[in-house]
């Protein structure tokens, strides 16, 4: 991982040019860095707000010998990747938010975005987008996330070399893959669950506009999660709309 890498000052999407990249047939382990992002996009088709430098922006071609039902284990293990990497640097305890948020203190620090593309049942390539927000001061975050999100900046009063963090990154992202590709999900799910934002408790959630509630009890190995609602039945959530107590 990172043997390659292709780094922008300003660039529109690191994401649109590592799929572009994978469509054309780079290898796995090709990462794009952007240092400001013109049209930086989250889950959802959302704006990501990257069009400055104070935050790590990148994207990773990765070809998993996986079947598309696992791919949603690619974000699950960049989280536990992100949750690492942000305690060794800050000594502090980021919570991973279900899907692909990473929070500190309850705010917003990074998020992920998977973008998988399969042939024949085979997940053909994956492109792992990481935004972490590092040296944004809390003046610098403007509305709509300017109360939800947060930076190590303004977490702990300190500033970060960007290329350490990225170093980082991706130093553990290496280890962590490839030991996912030779040993299974079993490690990453456990190490996510330890981290859980809300893990054993009460949240409601919207399915075809239905409104139900029930206590988040469990992740489930193709990356949903686990709910035993108020019938006492337990129901595997995908995508659904969900409020967090
Ligand atoms: C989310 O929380 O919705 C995911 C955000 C992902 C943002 C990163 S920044 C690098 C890469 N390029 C993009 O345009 N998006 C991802």
């Amino acid at each position: 991982i990172g043997k390659k890498i292709e780094h922008y000052d300003q660039i529109e999407s690191t994401q649109t040019l590592a799929i572009k990249r994978a469509q054309e047939g780079c290898d796995e382990g090709l990462v794009i860095i952007a240092e400001k992002q013109i049209a930086g996009r989250g889950r959802r088709a959302r704006h990501w707000d990257s069009n400055h430098d104070k935050g790590v922006w990148l994207s990773l071609v990765l070809r998993p010998d996986i079947m598309p039902i696992q791919s949603p284990q690619l974000t699950l293990l960049t989280a536990t990747v992100l949750l690492d990497v942000i305690e060794e640097i800050t000594q502090l305890k980021p919570e991973v938010k279900w899907p692909n948020d990473i929070l500190i203190n309850g705010k917003k620090v990074a998020g992920i975005l998977t973008q998988a593309q399969a042939e024949h049942d085979q997940v053909h390539y994956a492109v792992i987008g990481i935004g972490l927000n590092v040296n944004q001061e809390k003046s610098e975050l403007t509305d709509p996330i300017k109360h939800s999100a947060t930076s190590l900046q303004i977490e702990t009063s300190k500033s970060y070399s960007k290329q350490l963090v990225i170093q980082t990154i991706l130093n553990r992202f290496e280890e962590v893959y490839f030991n996912y590709l030779k040993d299974g999900f079993k490690s990453i799910k456990t190490k996510w669950l330890k981290s859980a934002y809300r893990l054993g408790e009460r949240l409601e959630y919207s399915i075809n506009g239905e409104v139900k509630s029930g206590v988040f009890i469990d992740l489930s190995d193709d990356g949903c999660l686990i709910i035993e609602n108020d019938d006492r039945q337990q129901e595997k959530l995908y995508t659904a709309k969900i409020h967090w107590f």
